[in-house]
């Protein structure tokens, strides 16, 4: 059995302490400037941890561009789904990988990559499964479906060491209703760039809602 580290656990726990609201980006492979347009909207209002996730093709090869762009920011890669996607997102430079669900096979990539990982669970068997390895801070995904706040409230009774990042169907309405629980280190979603914004290419209001969700996160 492939364990995941206490270190892995500390650094994943710093880098969702440094993105308290965590955008999670498809970019349109459509639409090359895109991504990069979304990056410099996001980047000025201060967000500096991005999830990029593998529903589209133009995911991996953003990551060195983004980071060539910007030193101080962390890119990780998002649904992660095959021990393939693992391994390609570690190969194109992911600082972090997170899955939408767990199971043991991709437990075993995921830890054989040496990076930072949130796995994602919505139940209490799903979250043994990571525990029994190591793993202590989770994806709590899909949130609002799954529970919401009354789940991670729950959690946190037999799972009293246990960190999470709740995800899916958080809004800019309750996401801090979330990050205020003792549970919850990073609260991520796509309301900090909703699609019709992003399509429309209002870079002006994504960089206004990203940066008052931002200021309320740190002031929480
Ligand atoms: C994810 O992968 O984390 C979710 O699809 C994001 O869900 P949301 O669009 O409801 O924020």
């Amino acid at each position: 059995m492939k364990l995941y580290s206490a270190e892995l656990n500390e650094k994943m726990s710093r880098i969702l302490q440094a993105g308290p609201v965590l955008p999670v980006i498809t970019i349109d492979p459509e639409d090359s400037s895109q991504g990069e347009n979304l990056l410099c909207a996001l980047y000025a209002a201060g967000i500096r941890v991005y999830e990029i996730t593998l529903r589209s093709p133009a995911a991996l090869p953003a990551i060195k561009r983004w980071q060539a762009k910007y030193a101080d920011i962390c890119v990780g890669v998002g649904t992660v789904c095959t021990p393939q996607q693992a391994f390609e997102a570690h190969q194109a430079g992911a600082a972090f990988l997170v899955s939408p669900g767990t199971t043991p096979d991709l437990l075993d990539a995921m830890i054989d990559t040496g990076l930072p990982c949130l796995t994602g669970l919505a139940t209490p068997s799903e979250l043994l499964l990571g525990y029994q390895r190591g793993c202590r801070v989770f994806k709590f995904f899909p949130a609002a479906a799954a529970g919401g706040i009354p789940m991670l409230q729950s959690f946190s009774g037999p799972f009293a060491d246990v960190k999470f990042c709740p995800t899916g169907g958080v809004s800019e309405a309750d996401f801090l209703d979330y990050l205020r629980l003792p549970n919850v280190l990073a609260v991520g979603g796509t309301w900090l760039a909703p699609a019709p914004l992003l399509n429309s290419g209002d870079w002006q209001s994504i960089t206004s809602i990203a940066q008052r969700s931002l200021k309320a996160a740190q002031l929480r």
